[in-house]
């Protein structure tokens, strides 16, 4: 695991075996950013040039590396554009791009601009987030292991590292649950690491299993997790604060494999669908990270645990099942399960009471369609609530947009049998159809959002700034976020 800490050392002698510098374009060649000043003088003032030779201007985004040549303490200098923005974002970007691309490397320092907590923790945060791997099923030459030592070359206290470092491990809890194959986490098995979890952090965990559920009358999670020899659960965490003034409800998809079941998907949608629980991924990572933060704030998160395949038990297209809620559900398609499980979950939540309800699921291919690869779309019952929920996950830099929820195309979703179809015969608008099939299972007076982050949760390609290929443990942030913003004082 990957430790930092926050330093005033000077960039010139510190000791470490990468020092990371941040850099903006300028009128000759790039210039050091805020707290990489003493270098230029180090380098006999001959960095810009050289950096320019490189190719290097100082935009966002750009990466060199130098041998130092004695010229400061550490052996490799690693130069990192900034742009000529300074928002958090950019810095968490630059610091994790530079650390993931010294995998292989022990130390690295960063000398990025610091000046204030939130800046530190930013560079922090990013630093840590790039040095993320996951080698557990390499055998033989296991790939270069990420940096394991940090140094933020801050004049500011410990708390922005240990903010920082309370963060990223939370994001990396959901990285490992996305990236682990469906032969090793299917629900019950998610639901024993949750208990785990939970025991760790002092959160209090409920399972129910499969005959509990059947029992209780959660047709939803029974109907899509019938088709598999590792039956359905759900979990409910809670974590609660003495001085807590409001409660959230957290609801998550946690599709541990998605076929699609029936209505089976092609090879080519499937090979990744092992990624279908970021969300309830997201909601466990969240509560970690706000219990190890001790947010003055009430939240109870809901794992909507199932493995969605094709069997001779399996549900079929045409089949009706009796939600949580009472209300009947035409199942026309499978593989529109995460709405299924989602309905159960989003009315057992209202019961609690909450404040606001939450739910997060990777839940539409029309999301990646809409807003592509890196924007999650947010849909809400009310205005302020969807822009409190975009603002927080702009400000964690995870991005996010307003969707709306159009009245016409609930038509779509009545069914000649049951009370509500959960396929729209539209294509079009495939976010918001599947956001108008859950908005139906919120209580009225229930303040609730939703997050589809379909495409965010898996990063099918390159890595970029602090984000590797695979699981991203999108929206953790965003969600500890939300939670901060509704802590008492
Ligand atoms: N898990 C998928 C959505 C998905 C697609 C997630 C691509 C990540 C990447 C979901 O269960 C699904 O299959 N949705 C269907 C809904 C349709 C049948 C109404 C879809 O989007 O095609
Ligand atoms: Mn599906
Ligand atoms: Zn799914």
């Amino acid at each position: 695991m990957t430790t930092v800490r926050l330093n005033s050392a000077d960039p010139v002698s510190v000791d470490t075996d990468a020092l990371i510098v941040g850099f903006r374009p300028g009128q000759d060649g790039p210039r050091p950013a805020t707290g990489a000043e003493s270098l230029d003088a180090a380098f006999g003032g001959n960095l810009a040039t050289s950096l320019s030779s490189l190719g290097f201007s100082g935009k966002p985004g750009e990466l060199a590396k130098l041998p130092t040549f004695g010229a400061v303490q550490a052996p490799v200098l690693v130069a990192v554009g900034l742009g000529d923005s300074s928002d958090h974002e950019s810095l968490r970007r630059a610091a994790g791009a530079a650390v993931r691309s010294l995998a292989g490397t022990a130390r690295a320092a960063l000398a990025l601009p610091s000046d204030d907590d939130a800046q530190a923790e930013a560079v922090a945060l990013g630093a840590l987030l790039g040095a993320y791997g996951f080698d557990r099923y390499r055998t033989g030459e296991a790939p270069k292991a990420p940096v394991s030592e940090i140094t933020v070359l801050s004049g500011r206290g410990e708390s922005a590292a240990e903010r920082a470092g309370v963060l990223a491990e939370s994001v990396s809890l959901v990285r490992d649950l996305v990236n682990t194959p469906p032969s090793d986490l299917w629900p019950a098995k998610f639901a024993e690491i949750a208990e785990q979890e939970g025991a760790k952090h002092g959160l209090t965990v409920e399972v129910l299993d499969e005959k509990q559920l059947k029992d209780g009358g959660y047709g939803g999670l029974v109907g899509v997790g019938q088709g598999s020899v590792n039956p359905p659960r759900l979990v409910r965490v809670a974590y609660s604060h003495p001085d807590a003034a409001k409660t959230l409800a957290f609801v998550g998809k946690g599709i541990t494999f998605d076929s699609g079941g029936l209505s089976l998907k092609p090879a080519a949608a499937m090979d990744w669908m092992k990624s279908d629980m970021g969300g309830a991924g997201a909601v466990l990572g969240a509560l970690v990270g706000i219990a190890r933060l001790g947010l003055p704030v009430n939240v109870v998160g809901y794992l909507c645990l199932a493995e969605n395949l094709p069997s001779g038990t399996a549900q079929r297209p045409s089949d009706v099942i009796h939600s949580y809620s009472g209300k009947t559900v035409e199942v026309l398609d499978t593989d529109a399960e995460g709405r299924l499980v989602l309905m159960d979950g989003i009315a057992r939540a209202a019961e609690d009471d909450p404040d606001l309800i939450v739910d997060i699921a990777t839940l539409t291919g029309a999301q990646i369609v809409a807003l592509g690869w890196r924007t999650a779309g947010v849909m809400a019952n009310d205005d302020a609530v969807r822009e409190l929920v975009v603002e927080a996950a702009t400000a964690a830099g995870e991005g996010a947009w307003g969707m709306p929820l159009p009245e016409e195309l609930r038509k779509g979703l009545d069914s000649p049998v049951a009370d509500i179809a959960n396929l729209h015969p539209e294509r079009f608008g495939g976010m918001l159809t599947a956001a108008i099939f859950l908005k139906e299972f919120v209580p009225d007076g229930v303040r609730w959002a939703h997050i589809d982050m379909a495409g965010p949760a898996y990063n099918k390609g390159e890595p970029y700034g602090y984000t590797p290929k695979g699981g991203t443990g999108a929206i953790t942030r965003t969600l500890i976020g939300l939670a901060e913003r509704h802590a008492s004082i």
